[in-house]
C-alpha cells in the first residue's frame, strides 16, 4: 500500500507523465513549506517545463486539471512561477487515522518489494571492553535493523566482530608467560582492559614479547590446539562483557548474529588466488596489493589495497572482501549496510569497489557505508577520560543512569525509591540512545550530560514525558468512564494537523529506512509531541460534547500509540508512567 506522499506522488507524475509524455519527469512532491501552501507541494513542474522550454504555469494548469489522487486529494492549485498546491480531504484524513485506530490500516504500511538486507554494526574488537567508540554504530545500527524489519524486509544482523590478529598473539603470550600463580589468579580474566594494557606495554616496550606474540598468532592460525583454547578464553570473556553491554542497552544482537573476523579465516587464499585469476592482484615490495586508478593518495600516486603482507599474513581489507562475498552470495543480500566509523570511509570505498571487480559483489547488491562521526569531549578532542583513557561504555552508562536518578528524585521526591530507579533506569538508557540517534550522524558531536538529560527540547526524557502525560490523560478519564471512541472526527485545524502528522510516519520510516538517517525519525516524535501539545491546550477533551469528547480521547490514544511505535522503532520502551 502507498503512504501518503507515494500516493501524491504517483498520482501527480502520472498527470505530469501524460500532459508531456515524458517518461522520466517527476512530480517531486515535499511537504508544504508555509501553511498558506497547502499540506503538501509539487515542484517537478519546473524543471519539466524548462526542459521543454514552455510555460511552467500552462503546464501545471494542465497537470492539476489531469491529476487523479482518488479521494485522498481534495485540491490542487498552481502557484507562484508554476508550483503546485496540494490540500489533502479532511474526511480522507479522518477515516484513515480512524482505521489506525481500529487496526484495519497500518501506521508503518510495509514495502511493496521487500529486500534481504544485511546489515553489519557494533563490531566491537574484542581484546578489550567496548568502549565510547562503539556506542554510536551499536545504537544507529540498531535502529536501522528495527526501522527495516517494521518495513517487512529480511534483515541479517551481522556482528562481524574483531577476534583475529596481533592482539590476540599479545594477549596469549602474555598468558603464556605468567607464572603459574598468576595464571590461577587472572583465570577469570574480569579485568580484560588491564590484562590488555600490560600485554600491549611489553609488546610495545619489548622487541623479543613481540616476536614471541607473532608467532603466537601464526600458531593461531594455524590451529595449535594450546593457542585456541586460550584464544577461547579471551573471546568468551570479552563476549559476555558485550552482551552485558547490549542487555543494558536494550540491543537486539544476538549470539546468532555473531559473525566474527575469524569465520572469514579458510576463505581468505581463496580471494587472494580468486583477485591474482581475474588479473587484479599486483606484487608489491613482497605483498600482494589491489591497485585502483580511483585511489590516489596526496601525493597523486596510487594507493594500494593490500590483502596479503610479505609474510604471508592476510589483513582486514581481506577479510572484508570475504564478507562481502558471502553476505551477497551465500545470503543473497540485495543491499548490505555497514553501520561504521567515518575515520574507515576510504577502507569501504577500496573494498566496494575491489569487491565489484572481481565479482565477490552481486552486480544488483548495493554495498552502503552508514558513516557515523566522532563523539567528542567538551574539549573536542575524542572522549576520553581525565586521565587520558577511553571511556568503557558500561562506566558510562552507568553514570547516565545515576544522573537520571538524581533528576527523578528532584522532579518526582514524593515517588518511592524503587520507582524512581526505575525510572531512572529507562530514562539514562534513553538518554543516551536518544541523544546518538538525533544527531546527524555523519558529524562529530560534542558529548554533553546535560543537553541529553533535559526535559526541554528534542530529548529523550521530553518524549518519554510526553507519552506518560497522554498515558495519564486517558488514565484518569477512563477513571471518570470516558473511553476512546472508534471514530476519529478532525474538525479544528489542530486536530487535523494532529491527524495529518500521524498519518505521515510511514513516510518517515520509509526515508529512514532507504537512507539510514534516524535523526529523521527522532525530529518527527519531537514535532509530534509538539503538534499534540497545541491540540491539547486548544481542544478541550472533558468539557467536550459526548462525541467530540470521544474522538478527541480517540485522537490522544492514537498519538500514544504512534510515539510509542516510533520509539520502538528508535529501541526505547517508554514509560507508561514517569
Ligand atoms: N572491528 C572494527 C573496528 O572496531 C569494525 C568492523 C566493521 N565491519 C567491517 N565489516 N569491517 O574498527
Amino acid at each position: 500500500m502507498l503512504t501518503i506522499k507515494e500516493t501524491l506522488e504517483a498520482g501527480i507524475t502520472e498527470a505530469l507523465v501524460n500532459v508531456t509524455g515524458l517518461g522520466d519527469a517527476k512530480a517531486q512532491v515535499i511537504y508544504a513549506t508555509r501553511p498558506e501552501f497547502g499540506d503538501y507541494q509539487a515542484n517537478g513542474v519546473m524543471s519539466v517545463a524548462k526542459q521543454l522550454r514552455t510555460n511552467p504555469r500552462e503546464l501545471a494548469a494542465k497537470v492539476v486539471a489531469d491529476i487523479n489522487c482518488g479521494e485522498l486529494l481534495a485540491k490542487a492549485e498552481v502557484a507562484g512561477p508554476g508550483f503546485i498546491n496540494l490540500f489533502l480531504s479532511t474526511e480522507a484524513l479522518a477515516r484513515r487515522a480512524s482505521e489506525c485506530l481500529q487496526g484495519s490500516a497500518e501506521l508503518i504500511l510495509p514495502v511493496s518489494k521487500a529486500q534481504t538486507i544485511v546489515v553489519d554494526y557494533s563490531s566491537p574488537n574484542l581484546a578489550k571492553e567496548m568502549h565510547v567508540g562503539h556506542l554510536r554504530g551499536t545504537i544507529i545500527g540498531d535502529a536501522i535493523v528495527r526501522i527495516l524489519e517494521a518495513l517487512g524486509h529480511c534483515v541479517i544482523r551481522q556482528n562481524h566482530v574483531g577476534d583475529w590478529g596481533t592482539q590476540f598473539g599479545m594477549l596469549i603470550a602474555h598468558l603464556a608467560s605468567l607464572s603459574e600463580d598468576n595464571k590461577a589468579q587472572s583465570n577469570n580474566l574480569s579485568d580484560l582492559e588491564v590484562f590488555y594494557r600490560e600485554a600491549k606495554q611489553r609488546f610495545d616496550a619489548d622487541p623479543e614479547f613481540a616476536e614471541l606474540a607473532r608467532s603466537y598468532v601464526v600458531r593461531l592460525q594455524q590451529g595449535d590446539p594450546e593457542c585456541l583454547a586460550a584464544w577461547q578464553r579471551f573471546i568468551g570473556e570479552s563476549l559476555r562483557h558485550c552482551e552485558e553491554v547490549y542487555e543494558l542497552l536494550g540491543v537486539s544482537l544476538k549470539r546468532s548474529d555473531l559473525c566474527a573476523e575469524s569465520f572469514y579465516n579458510d576463505d581468505l587464499a581463496d580471494i587472494v588466488k580468486t583477485l591474482d585469476s581475474k588479473e587484479l592482484l599486483t606484487r608489491s615490495e613482497g605483498a600482494n596489493c589491489v591497485f585502483l586508478e580511483e585511489f590516489t593518495g596526496k601525493d597523486g600516486n596510487p594507493l594500494p589495497v593490500i590483502v596479503q603482507k610479505s609474510d604471508g599474513g592476510y589483513l582486514y581489507a581481506t577479510t572484508d572482501l570475504a564478507a562481502v562475498r558471502y553476505r551477497c552470495h551465500n545470503l543473497g543480500a540485495d543491499r548490505v549496510l555497514y553501520v561504521v566509523d567515518a575515520r574507515q570511509s576510504l577502507h569501504f570505498k577500496q573494498v566496494f569497489a575491489a569487491a565489484k571487480l572481481a565479482g565477490f559483489a552481486r552486480s544488483e547488491s548495493h554495498l552502503e557505508h552508514i558513516a557515523y562521526g566522532t563523539m567528542m569531549g567538551e574539549d573536542g578532542k575524542p572522549f576520553k577520560t581525565r586521565s587520558g583513557d577511553t571511556v568503557k561504555l558500561r562506566d558510562l552508562l552507568d553514570e547516565s543512569i545515576r544522573r537520571a536518578f538524581a533528576l527523578v528524585s528532584d522532579k518526582n521526591a514524593d515517588l518511592p525509591e524503587s520507582d524512581r530507579q526505575q525510572i531512572a533506569d529507562t530514562v539514562g538508557i534513553a538518554a543516551v540512545k536518544y541523544s546518538e540517534l538525533s544527531k546527524n550522524r555523519t558529524s562529530d558531536y560534542i558529548f554533553d550530560w546535560s543537553s541529553m538529560l533535559s526535559f526541554e527540547g528534542n530529548t529523550a526524557p521530553y518524549l518519554l514525558y510526553a507519552y506518560a502525560r497522554i498515558q495519564s490523560v486517558l488514565r484518569r478519564l477512563e477513571e471518570e468512564n470516558v473511553t476512546p471512541g472508534e471514530n476519529i472526527m478532525l474538525q479544528a485545524p489542530e486536530e487535523r494537523a494532529l491527524a495529518m502528522k500521524i498519518l505521515q510516519l510511514s513516510d518517515v520510516v520509509r526515508q529512514t529506512g532507504q537512507d539510514g538517517f534516524p535523526n529523521q525519525l527522532c525530529l518527527y516524535l519531537y514535532e509530534l509531541s509538539g503538534i499534540f501539545m497545541k491540540f491539547y491546550e486548544t481542544c478541550p477533551i472533558l468539557k467536550a460534547e459526548a462525541d467530540l469528547r470521544q474522538s478527541r480521547l480517540a485522537l490522544a490514544a492514537l498519538t500514544a500509540q504512534t510515539l510509542k511505535r516510533g520509539l520502538n522503532l528508535l529501541g526505547i520502551e517508554p514509560l507508561n508512567r514517569m
